[in-house]
């Protein structure tokens, strides 16, 4: 579904993201993890097509993302660190923007987000102004609106900052539940419980891979009992950039 070669983004002389090798396949939830600035954000811009690599290649659904862009936007379904939602709109207002956006019509927009506006407990909110919904909404409102148009990949960068721990798990169901139907979904994340339920993670330090891998197979290489403390021993944030 992913497949990237040596991509890499420079900002001048600073190296965001360093020679990146990743293959990530249909139905994977695939997790980002690395420390504030370890590159994951610029790495998913790149992969959406929102942002040019300095080299390297990628492909998305056996697309070249540097000469299909437009047909790679259709198949993925991007949530962005900062949830784009329109807050003066009814939350079915930024549903329908996103409709727009994806040219998807709206009866085939609310076909394909219906269950899941049921699911979340949003059918009920749909005509209230989206500034007025409790943060755990808007993070659910603005999965929907990323899933309008019935994308193969979905990608959410730290979709559930912010979020009580009982939305975060709901959240995460209903994610199991997209990769069960099929999607591929990448995802990054700060918390550690999350890294534990990916199929398979990255963990990145200064732009880099410091390791790759399925959580329970990581755990053991480095020979650590849980998510945090292989983070710690890897990628130990700027702590670890100063020793
Ligand atoms: N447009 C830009 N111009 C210059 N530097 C940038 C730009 N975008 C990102 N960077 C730098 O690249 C590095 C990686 O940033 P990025 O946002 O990808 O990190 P991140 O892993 O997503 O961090 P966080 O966990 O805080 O979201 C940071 O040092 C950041 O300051
Ligand atoms: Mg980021």
């Amino acid at each position: 579904m992913i497949k990237t070669e040596e991509l890499t983004r420079k900002f001048g002389d600073f190296i965001a993201v360093d020679h990146l090798n990743l293959q990530i396949v249909r139905g994977e939830i695939f997790g980002f993890l690395g420390a504030n600035g370890a590159g994951k954000t610029t790495t998913i811009r790149m992969l959406c097509g929102l942002l040019m690599p300095s080299s390297g290649r990628i492909w998305v659904n056996n697309l070249d993302v540097a000469k299909e862009g437009e047909k790679v936007k259709k198949s993925i379904g991007y949530m962005s660190q900062r949830f784009s939602l329109y807050q003066d709109l009814k939350a079915k207002e930024n549903l329908e923007f996103y409709a727009g956006v994806y040219a998807t019509p709206r009866a085939e927009a609310w076909e394909n987000t219906l269950p899941l506006l049921e699911q979340f407990g949003l059918k009920e909110s749909l005509n209230m102004r989206t500034a007025e919904l409790p943060m755990g909404y808007k993070q659910r409102l603005s999965l929907v609106c990323a899933l309008v148009h019935n994308p193969p990949l979905v990608i959410l960068d730290e979709p559930t900052s912010g979020v009580d721990p009982q939305a975060r798990r709901e959240f995460w169901q209903v994610i199991n539940q997209l990769a069960f139907a099929g999607k591929t979904v990448l995802v990054s994340t700060h918390f550690m419980d999350e890294a534990e339920y990916c199929h398979r993670v990255i963990i990145m330090q200064a732009g880099k891979e410091v390791a790759l891998g399925p959580p329970r197979e990581l755990k053991q290489r480095f020979e650590v009992q849980n998510m945090q403390e292989l983070f710690m021993k890897v990628a130990g944030g700027i702590n670890a950039k100063l020793k």
